[in-house]
């Protein structure tokens, strides 16, 4: 189960690295994050499925978590191509990633969904990374509050608690783009998100749960973002995919405190 009294520094490969690079990568973080004396992040890796099991092995008794970049809203079917949140379990992970914002272009992923894969993932025994964020038609429509309101009211299942929910705050024109949102508007929109997590859960429970940023993070924003008082690690995409960057983001984080 996740470590709910830390800042999460997680990195999703997406649809990147091959075997020998993904375990390199792996290894050298591994190396790192052993090395460094009781670490006051946890590190997440979220490799691409097939690789899920020999980046376990290259981080086993590491101390780094493990993570899926999705799963299915059901345990186990008649459902080609799909991972379901026990496999990612039995597998040594910790998190799936859900409701993405490239799940939600790419495969058509409702909130609804996000829902049921992110309570499949709670039944499972693992946490759920929900993702949340505005577009780039909605930002500059002012529709950022709304979009995301409706997101965390439609994603975010019953029976969430700090211990088996992450939320991911991505504003998706931010993603793989170089661009960023202000400090103060990340900030903004964290207090919001904790806000509406209060009125839908309750007060203590939106207090402990973690809020991620994520878009275009790298070591040279990463300590404005790691700063604020409701950002609680980041979601990484690009710069998780070579040790130095990732490792170098994670620095940030005690320079932010
Ligand atoms: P990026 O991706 O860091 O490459 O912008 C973040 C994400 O999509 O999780």
């Amino acid at each position: 189960m996740p470590d709910t009294h830390r800042p999460l520094i997680a990195g999703n490969w997406k649809m990147n690295t091959l075997q020998a690079d993904g375990v390199a990568l792996a290894t050298d973080l591994a190396e790192l994050y052993q090395a460094t004396s009781e670490p006051i992040f946890e590190m997440l890796l979220a490799p691409p499925f097939p690789l899920i099991a020999k980046v376990g092995e290259a981080i086993a008794g590491s101390g780094l978590s493990l993570g899926g970049q999705d799963c299915h809203r059901l345990s186990k079917g008649a459902h080609t191509g799909d991972v379901s949140a026990v496999l990612l379990a039995d597998l040594g992970c910790r998190y799936a990633i859900v409701g993405h914002s490239e799940r939600r272009a790419n495969h058509g992923e409702t909130d609804a969904d996000v829902m049921a894969k992110a309570a499949a993932a709670h039944k499972a025994g693992i946490g759920a990374i929900i993702c949340v964020g505005e577009t780039q038609e909605e930002h500059e429509d002012d529709k950022s509050i709304d979009v995301v309101k409706a997101q965390i009211a439609g994603s975010v299942p019953d029976g969430a608690t700090a211990a088996n929910t992450v939320i991911a705050y991505e504003p998706v024109w931010a993603i793989g783009s170089g661009r960023t949102p202000s400090p103060a508007s990340v900030q903004d929109m964290h207090d919001f998100i904790r806000g509406e997590l209060a009125a839908r859960l309750d007060g203590e429970t939106a207090d402990d749960i973690r809020i991620l940023y994520g878009g275009s993070m790298t070591p040279n924003n990463a300590v404005e973002f790691l700063r604020l008082p409701d950002v609680d690690g980041g979601l990484i995409g690009g710069a998780s995919l070579t040790a130095e960057d990732f490792w170098a983001v994670a620095q940030c984080y005690p320079l932010a405190t």
